[in-house]
């Protein structure tokens, strides 16, 4: 065979050395560590800052989340107050805030506020936080947050941020402006000194940023309307750039229980990781090791896994390593390990997102479902979910209320009747990247033909429908820095299917109810059509002697009773009785169908409804009452045990 071999000339030809080549030296000799900062100031995308109205609205929800979590860390019902405000550029004229590309984002909580020696690297050294090194449920985790809307508003305006924090009433406020400097990633302060402040306790955080304001999906306004869906003992002030002043009062009064920080628990735990855990181990033993660095883990859990995996109980945990080591952790994820602890985590909970649900949108039939909790990955979280179905009579000849702001990818109403997802992560509104996001290919995945809804191929399911999923955990897996749309842990897809078939099995088995009456009233339609002939009829026979009125009126008695009587009007929301036009519409918890909480008892015109052929778990008897949907205050209603029942589990108020 012939050599494949080049001619010493022809090869020499082949590689000459071009004069623009450089030598492992030289690339060695332009190799530099890379900072954070300088990292994050290239990709600002990747923080969420990608374009200006997005920017402005990720500033916004970082001051925020921020706010919400330190007020509930310190036990504090939290009152946040937002401030837009349109800036001039140099000597120009202050524009409207529609047409504005600077804006000044003032966040004010009443906090526990921030010790002065920490301001300056919470606010401008990314990577530096209270909540990365701990498996604890809040909204913030990274450590990134505000000092990357401090570093975008430094690097869009050249302004430094502005902090005023206090302590506490007998400690002085302290007055910060700081920037980064982004080649070393390290607070540079410009400004520090005591000033006088009104408000007792708390933080306040300015920033100015190049922006876009603009109402409608994805907005400032709608972060801050979905915040208070799903944080119902938050009081929210927001000073729109266009000078309104939107309130969001307080739901519920009181926190919700402040979640425990938990050690990760043994299942799931990745062997890396558990490698690095006994290399990093405090304890003496690795029987203790076992106990006290994960959760559910006892002592004589820990010696028996020990005797299993045949090594001494009182080995040194950094003398576990290799093939040893290997067997250890397969021990361990073969035995039996009670759940992780659920006081981790702090759902929103099923009445409070049917409250959030039920103010901000109208419809007939209103349903949530908590799982119990799950772990991936060695994390716990639970998946919840909230189901809106139905329109309120004469929306869609468009009520005086404005538009419900849409979801991304969503488009606007009457253009469309798909449903609208809303997504929560650890309370949190996430409003970008919601085809990337587990929450909606879950929706996309799951079959609401079965119940009764139709969907086509790869699509949403039909409106008008709101759908509500929230995931709570230690550590949400986002796919970005920016925090806006889940990862796809199997562990998770399934929860959050398994959440959404039991709303599907609920809104089916209201849909089936309400078909079966309005066959009944088309059946009553058909009788009543008769009714004066019958009459006539017999009239003529008796020689005209019969009392006419009477015995249509107790025909007509009959015929509506022989169709399911009030009931059948009350499903179809035809007796009128709604206040403001509202339909007939009913909520069904866990607990069962509205009207079936304890106060409830005694209400005699509830019936019991069909099973579903093929629930995801094994069906409860259910009830169903159609009931009356409320929008007047409080003091308008008459008082009432249901009425009252029904209040108190709207808002959450204790009985
Ligand atoms: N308003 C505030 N009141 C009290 N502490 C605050 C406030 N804002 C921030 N902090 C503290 O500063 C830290 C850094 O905040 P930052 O937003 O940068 O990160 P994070 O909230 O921990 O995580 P993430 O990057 O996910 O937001 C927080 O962990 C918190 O301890
Ligand atoms: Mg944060």
């Amino acid at each position: 065979m012939a050599t494949h071999k080049l001619p010493v000339s022809a090869s020499k030809k082949i590689t000459p050395r071009e004069a623009s080549t450089v030598t492992a030296v030289e690339m060695g000799a332009r190799q530099r560590e890379i900072s954070v900062s300088e990292f994050f100031t290239k990709n600002r995308h990747l923080l969420g800052f990608d374009n200006p109205r997005k920017a402005l609205l990720t500033c916004v929800k970082e001051a925020v989340d921020n706010a919400l979590d330190a007020c509930e860390e310190a036990g504090i019902l939290p009152e946040v107050t937002v401030q837009l405000e349109v800036v001039a550029i140099g000597s120009s004229a202050v524009l409207p805030a529609s047409q504005a590309t600077r804006f000044r984002v003032t966040v004010v909580d009443n906090g526990p506020g921030i010790v002065r020696q920490q301001i300056p690297k919470i606010f401008a050294k990314l990577l530096y936080g209270s909540k990365f090194h701990r498996l604890r449920m809040s909204r913030g985790q990274q450590g990134i947050g505000i000092s990357a809307a401090g570093m975008y508003g430094q690097l869009t305006t050249g302004k430094p941020v502005k902090i005023i924090s206090r302590i506490g009433p007998k400690a002085a406020a302290h007055y910060f402006e700081v920037q980064i400097d982004t080649k070393k990633n390290e607070p540079l302060v410009h400004e520090n000194k005591q000033i006088e402040w009104s408000q007792p306790r708390g933080t306040q955080v300015a920033i100015e940023v190049e922006g876009r304001y603009q109402k409608g999906r994805a907005s400032v306004d709608e972060y801050l309307d979905q915040t208070s869906i799903a944080n119902p003992h938050v009081r929210l002030m927001y000073r729109t750039p266009e000078g309104e002043t939107k309130e969001y009062p307080r739901a519920y009064h009181e926190l919700p229980p402040s979640p425990k920080e938990i050690k990760p628990h043994p299942y799931g735990i990745e062997f890396g990781m558990f490698l690095k855990m006994l290399q990093d181990a405090k304890s003496q033993t690795l029987s203790s090791f076992l106990s006290s660095d994960f959760c559910r883990v006892t002592p004589a859990l820990a010696d028996e896994m020990c005797k299993t995996a045949k090594i001494s109980p009182k080995a040194k945990p950094r003398d576990i390593r290799g093939a040893i080591a290997e067997s250890l952790y397969h021990t361990i994820q073969a035995t039996k390990i009670m759940a992780p602890p659920t006081n981790c985590l702090s759902p929103i909970g099923e009445k409070a997102i049917l409250s959030g649900l039920y103010r901000q949108i109208k419809g007939e039939f209103y349903t949530a479902v908590s799982r119990p909790p799950s772990v991936y990955r060695g994390n716990p979280f639970i998946i919840e979910a909230g189901l809106a179905f139905g329109q309120a009579p004469g929306s869609a000849a468009k009520s005086e209320k404005p538009a419900q702001p849409l979801a991304e990818g969503e488009k606007e109403e009457g253009e469309s009747e798909l449903a609208r997802v809303i997504r929560y992560a650890n309370r949190v509104p996430l409003l970008y990247q919601q085809s990337a996001c587990a929450i909606f290919k879950a929706v996309l995945a799951t079959t609401w033909r079965n119940y009764g809804i139709s969907q086509s191929c790869g699509a949403l399911p039909a409106g008008p429908m709101v759908i509500f999923v929230h995931i709570a955990s230690v550590w949400v897996p986002f796919t970005s820095e920016s925090k806006e749309a889940i990862a796809e842990y199997d562990e998770i897809h399934k929860e959050i299917t398994l959440a959404l078939r039991e709303c599907g099995r609920r809104l089916g088995l209201f849909l089936r109810r309400r078909e079966r009456a309005a066959s009944e009233y088309r059946r009553r339609n058909i009788f009543e059509l008769y009714i004066e002939e019958v009459v006539e009829a017999c009239n003529r026979l008796k020689g005209g002697k019969l009392p006419t009125e009477k015995l249509k009126a107790q025909l007509q008695k009959i015929a509506s009773s022989r169709t399911g009587g009030i009931k059948t009007d009350e499903t179809l929301g035809k007796t009128g009785a709604g206040p403001e036009g509202l339909p007939h519409s009913i909520i069904v918890t866990a607990e069962g169908v509205d009207g079936e909480t304890p106060l409830a008892v005694g209400v005699s015109d509830t019936e019991p409804i069909e099973e579903n052929p093929a629930p995801s778990k094994p069906a409860r008897k259910e009830t169903a009452k159609a009931r009356p949907a409320k929008k007047k205050s409080s003091s308008q209603r008459p008082a009432g045990a249901v009425r009252k029942g029904r209040k108190a589990r709207l808002t959450g108020k204790k009985k």
